[in-house]
């Protein structure tokens, strides 16, 4: 006996017919002698049915069922009664009456009902087969799969080659630490997992491939939120002979038809863009959610020698880009309303990204009593009052926040801010997926703690060149240095980031000085790629979807385990396989190595 069918595509049109089917026992019900089992594959389900006429064999093995047992069938499909159609069910219309059953495995009772919403993902990683099984994961996986197919299609078509890169790799910095993998034939050294094929794919530009993509994890161990994995899915691609515009253009197409193909969305085009400046200025964040209706402003300015003695110092405060003193605010539309523990926890908020306080103005009419209520308003002169209208475009029944610090603490308190109210108060415009270019990224950050520069995109991003030239004949300019760097954004999450490339040896040779790489490190760890550069490196640039990011966006989860078949908790654990795990004393004497954990918490198996 063959599956004829999958449980999802038995309908009216096969009434009479014979069908075997194969599956799980979804939901078993007896009603007087007549069995009813939904069937469920990874289509969906069909209802079948043993009556005690059927053979009595099949009617006693049908009474053993219980949830996820195995089976295969065999019946003729009948249309139902009008009275037991079940319209919520695409099958609903019919059903199987079957004649042969074949147990073919059983299940042991279930940790967890499937259909169960509220179960922990504690029990469902542990059980992720299991958890595999429901509607959503199912979905969930489906669309992955087509989106994977849409992509490879979209590049192929595009004149793409499909090329791998070693997973066995020297460290390729992307800003987070290393797996590091110990060599057994060379004692105490090891490789790195990649956290990009970003060099490979450098190399292969220089390889003459002219254009190339990868679909490709990359692992990197980082503090882990609901959007970050420690290992993760980038769709990778670089091409030769191109600017920023035909990167971000041939994006805008994979993106476009993706969206198309798999969720039968037409996105506009093209995609808006914001420079890095205007995205901090406006947004306070670098990949800003422009469907929320509230922007920031700037009133610094305004504040310069107001009463209120904490603005008045950080309006003053002089610094390094995005060290310097500012003050910022945020209209709320509405939000006189807010209550005082409202304000409270968002002032609590705030505290998180390093806010020293929230201080606000509710803009009541004039005839109210007490007028604008405030804890600050008495210090500000009338002038500063009329400014900050101006400034805010503040209306009757708003709400003024106030951010005052380094701008960059203002900027990101503010700018998360604004996201949490948006979603509070549902000032979100109604479009399910907004794409935003960023581009002109600083070329460089400065580390306080380190002391030195750290690339903001990674070291082989190549800097705008009329910034680059000015560090040549000015002093204290490097802050200002842009990059040739893009992220694009949906919906306030980054989903991908690229560059065009330094091609040029000397250029790399400076940005790793500048990063303060000296030239007997540069070698160590760069050489190869240094020596590649000076034999003919043509001019490249690319970019990598965050894939997993992107899927769980197109699929409205809130989380990225969600579209990982196997995914990893927030400690980078897998309950499923209890990795990572102890291993042998053996297994680490041929590779070397010894933990430097106390004995009785090694825990090695001895
Ligand atoms: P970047 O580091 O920006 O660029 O990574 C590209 C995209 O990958 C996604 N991403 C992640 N997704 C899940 N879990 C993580 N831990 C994680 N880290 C990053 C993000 C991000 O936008 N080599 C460059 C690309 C290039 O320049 O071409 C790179 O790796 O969506
Ligand atoms: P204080 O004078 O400290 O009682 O603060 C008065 C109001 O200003 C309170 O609402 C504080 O939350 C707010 N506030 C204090 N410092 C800051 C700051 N750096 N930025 C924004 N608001 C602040």
């Amino acid at each position: 006996m063959n599956r004829t069918h999958y449980c999802n595509d038995v309908r009216e049109e096969l009434v009479g017919g014979r069908v075997n089917l194969c599956g799980w026992v979804n939901r078993r019900r007896d009603h007087g002698g007549v069995i009813f089992v939904d069937l469920r594959d990874r289509t969906g389900l069909v209802q079948v049915v043993f009556s005690p006429e059927q053979q009595q064999q099949n009617h006693e093995a049908a009474r053993s069922l219980r949830n996820e047992y195995v089976i295969m069938v065999s019946g003729v499909v009948v249309r139902r009664t009008e009275e037991t159609r079940n319209p919520k069910l695409p099958t609903g219309l019919i059903e199987v009456q079957v004649d042969l059953l074949r147990i073919l495995n059983a299940a042991a009772p279930l940790p967890f009902q499937l259909d169960d919403e509220d179960v922990g993902e504690g029990v469902r990683f542990a059980y992720r087969f299991l958890d595999l099984r429901r509607v959503d994961m199912q979905r969930n996986l489906l669309v992955r799969h087509r989106a994977l197919q849409s992509l490879r299609r979209t590049l192929d078509d595009s004149g793409f080659l499909e090329i791998e890169t070693p997973m066995l790799t020297r460290s390729t910095p992307e800003g987070a630490r290393d797996y590091l993998v110990p060599s057994r034939v060379h004692p105490g050294q090891f490789y790195a997992l990649p956290q990009s094929p970003q060099l490979f794919k450098q190399l292969l530009m220089i390889g003459g491939f002219d254009r190339y993509f990868q679909i490709t994890r990359c692992f990197r161990d980082e503090d882990l939120r609901a959007d970050r994995q420690p290992e993760f899915t980038q769709v990778d691609l670089e091409m030769s002979f191109v600017e920023s515009d035909d990167v971000m253009q041939l994006v805008e197409k994979l993106v476009s038809r993706l969206f198309a193909e798999v969720m039968g969305v037409e996105l506009v085009h093209p995609f808006g863009r914001l420079t890095y400046a205007e995205a901090m200025d406006r947004y306070g964040l670098d990949a800003p959610d422009v469907r929320i209706r509230m922007e920031l402003v700037d009133v610094t300015a305004i504040m310069r020698d107001t009463g209120f003695k904490v603005f008045a110092q950080v309006a003053k405060q002089a610094g390094r880009p995005g060290r310097q003193g500012a003050i910022k605010v945020l209209r709320v539309p509405g939000g006189a309303a807010l209550t005082r523990k409202e304000i409270d926890d968002y002032t609590a908020f705030v505290a998180i990204y390093g806010a020293k306080g929230l201080a606000y103005i509710k803009i009541n009419a004039p005839w109210q009593e007490g007028g604008w209520q405030s804890p600050i308003v008495k210090f500000f002169s009338d002038e500063e009052k009329e400014a900050l209208i101006q400034a805010t475009g503040a209306v009757v029944g708003d709400l003024l926040f106030f951010g005052a610090d380094q701008l960059k603490v203002v900027n990101e308190a503010l700018g998360r801010l604004r996201v949490k109210i948006g979603r509070d108060l549902n000032l979100i415009d109604d479009k399910p997926f907004s794409f935003v270019w960023v581009t002109e990224f600083p070329l460089l950050d400065w580390d306080e703690e380190a002391k030195r520069f750290a690339a903001v995109h990674h070291p082989f991003t190549a800097p705008m060149i009329e910034d680059f030239i000015r560090l040549d004949g000015e002093a204290g300019v490097v802050d200002l240095v842009r990059s040739q760097a893009y992220d694009l954004v949906l919906n306030g999450s980054e989903v991908g980031g690229g560059s065009i490339r330094i091609h040029d040896p000397a250029m790399q040779r400076r940005m790793l000085e500048l990063l303060n790489i000296g030239p007997a490190e540069a070698e160590e760890k760069f050489g190869f790629l240094l020596k590649a550069l000076e034999f003919g490196a043509p001019p490249h640039g690319g970019l990598a979807l965050g894939l997993d990011r992107l899927i769980a966006i197109m699929l409205g989860v809130d989380s990225i385990r969600d579209v990982i078949a196997f995914p990893k908790t927030q400690k980078a654990g897998c309950l499923l396989t209890q990795a990572p795990s102890a291993v042998d004393a053996l297994q680490l004497r041929e590779l070397h190595l010894r933990t430097t954990l106390r004995p009785r918490e090694e825990s090695v198996k001895e």
